[in-house]
């Protein structure tokens, strides 16, 4: 296939140099881009006089045509090329001749590139963003049915406080939160277009770089040509972000794997979402949570190999950048996908709430609420943390728990304690109590899910939606 750049040469490259240079075999996924910045390009060159109207027209229609047939299935993409830029144009100039040798006239494979990955980055981000907006739908749908589903609530993975499922997930929903807020961020601060700075140090053609910009649904175009082409903040900044995402999921699904050990018993997985064992037929095995909890590794990796590929280069372009694809590419499938299976993995567990709230009324869950009750009745905190310390080592002993023991018990480790003892430390009173803003107290619950409920919504109105190529 022919080379975009064999007049300097004067001996064949090397077949080996020629594959291990190549990257068609991985930037054949920005063909929509590339056409999409190419249409663009030609337009304004034609607006601007640089090529006639007649000919704009030529290439344009020649490149809707490579566009179709591409997609339809009938031509295919010739990995014999060295990227996919000259796949494009080589199959424009067989197909409507010397018009076609005029597409790239102001332009260079530099800006062309920054441009498609940028493209395709906005719209796995736009992506991603929907798949987040799915799983805060099934989390906090999770939440407004669960307001009163008493759990434990761990520190050290011992048990703490009670808790209720919709607070559980609330952490969830606030982390995903931050993960969609993350992709209008990165969104508005990627929203330029490098297209127009050339090789690196721009034109001379008076090309019209604000209307590709626009053309393009960019806010602008970018405001430095050698920044332009060597730039890839926004790529490590949306690998970053999808690092977070696998940590938080990485997390839950921990916690899911936990809830479902024979043990815990706290939730139940649907079918569809797990496996058996070829050896132990007992085993129903929380396969998906793993999976997604190992993925996590190789979207850090992607991050780190990006970060490390960028740090020692000079401006502007250097060929090490071709390196941000590969990896990146593997990073934004494997997180569209973890999400998508998450999502649908949550949306159908089901909750064993009755072993829940009795998990949460054993290990004294309600010591906190003891001293706390203690505190009324006027003794120092200090002192009250003291007795009921004597308490739990009395019921350690007696194997029972606070709320069982008999007031006489009661109050031969302290004379404060009155009948009103087991109001104030059952499992309702010492949840429905903690009424601070971010509690898991139903009142507090309720404006806090309405609260989400009216960001959500709002989400779905966003400009970055509709925007998506
Ligand atoms: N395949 C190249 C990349 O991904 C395209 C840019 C080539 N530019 C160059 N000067 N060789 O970065």
């Amino acid at each position: 296939m022919a080379q975009l750049w064999g007049g300097r040469f004067t001996k064949e490259t090397d077949r080996k140099v020629y594959d291990f240079n190549a990257s068609i075999g991985f930037d054949k996924r920005l063909f929509c881009q590339d056409i999409e910045g190419s249409i663009a390009h030609v337009d304004m060159l034609a607006k601007q006089g640089i090529l006639t109207d007649a000919e704009g027209k030529l290439i344009i229609e020649g490149l809707q045509g490579i566009s179709r047939d591409v997609v339809s299935g009938s031509l295919e993409i010739d990995e014999r090329c060295e990227d996919i830029h000259s796949f494009v144009e080589a199959v424009l100039i067989e197909r409507i001749g010397d018009a076609g040798k005029k597409m790239h006239t102001g332009r260079s494979r530099n800006d062309q590139v920054a441009l498609d990955m940028r493209l395709y980055t906005r719209y796995r981000v736009v992506e991603t963003a929907k798949l987040l907006e799915e799983l805060l739908e099934v989390i906090l749908g999770t939440m407004e049915e669960n307001l009163s589903t008493y759990m434990p609530g761990f520190t050290h993975l011992q048990k703490a406080q009670p808790i209720t499922l919709a607070h559980h997930y609330g952490a969830y929903f606030e982390m995903f939160r931050r993960d969609r807020q993350r992709m209008s961020d990165i969104y508005e601060r990627m929203n330029y277009c490098p297209l127009g700075a050339g090789a690196l140090a721009g034109t001379t053609y008076p090309l019209d770089r604000e209307y590709v910009a626009r053309q393009l649904k960019f806010k602008g175009p970018t405001m430095n040509s050698m920044d332009s082409v060597s730039d890839r903040d926004y790529l490590i900044e949306f690998l970053a972000a999808l690092a977070t995402i696998m940590m938080h999921l990485s997390r839950f699904c921990e916690e899911i794997i936990i809830w479902n050990s024979n043990e815990y018993r706290f939730v139940e997985l649907d079918d569809a979402y797990s496996t058996g064992s070829s050896i132990m037929p007992q085993k129903k095995n929380p396969d998906i949570a793993e999976l997604v909890r190992g993925k996590t590794g190789r979207v850090y990796g992607a991050l780190m190999s990006l970060l490390t590929t960028m740090k020692g280069l000079p401006l502007a372009y250097n060929k090490d950048m071709q390196e941000d694809k590969e990896a990146a590419f593997d990073a934004m499938d494997t997180v569209s996908d973890c999400l998508a299976l998450f999502t649908g993995m949550l949306r159908t567990m089901k909750f064993n709430k009755d072993r829940m709230a009795e998990s949460a009324m054993n290990g004294f869950t309600n010591a906190t609420d003891a001293a706390d009750y203690l505190v009324g009745k006027g003794v120092p905190f200090r002192d009250a943390h003291g007795i009921v310390g004597r308490l739990v080592l009395y019921c350690i002993e007696k194997d029972t728990s606070i709320d069982k023991l008999s007031l006489e018990e009661l109050q031969g480790i302290s004379d404060k304690f009155g009948e009103d003892v087991y109001e104030a430390i059952s499992l309702k009173t010492c949840v429905e109590k903690r009424l601070t803003t971010g509690g898991p107290g139903p009142e507090t619950m309720r404006r806090t899910i309405y609260a989400y409920r009216k960001w959500l919504e709002e989400q779905k109105g966003r400009t970055l939606q509709k925007i998506g190529s």
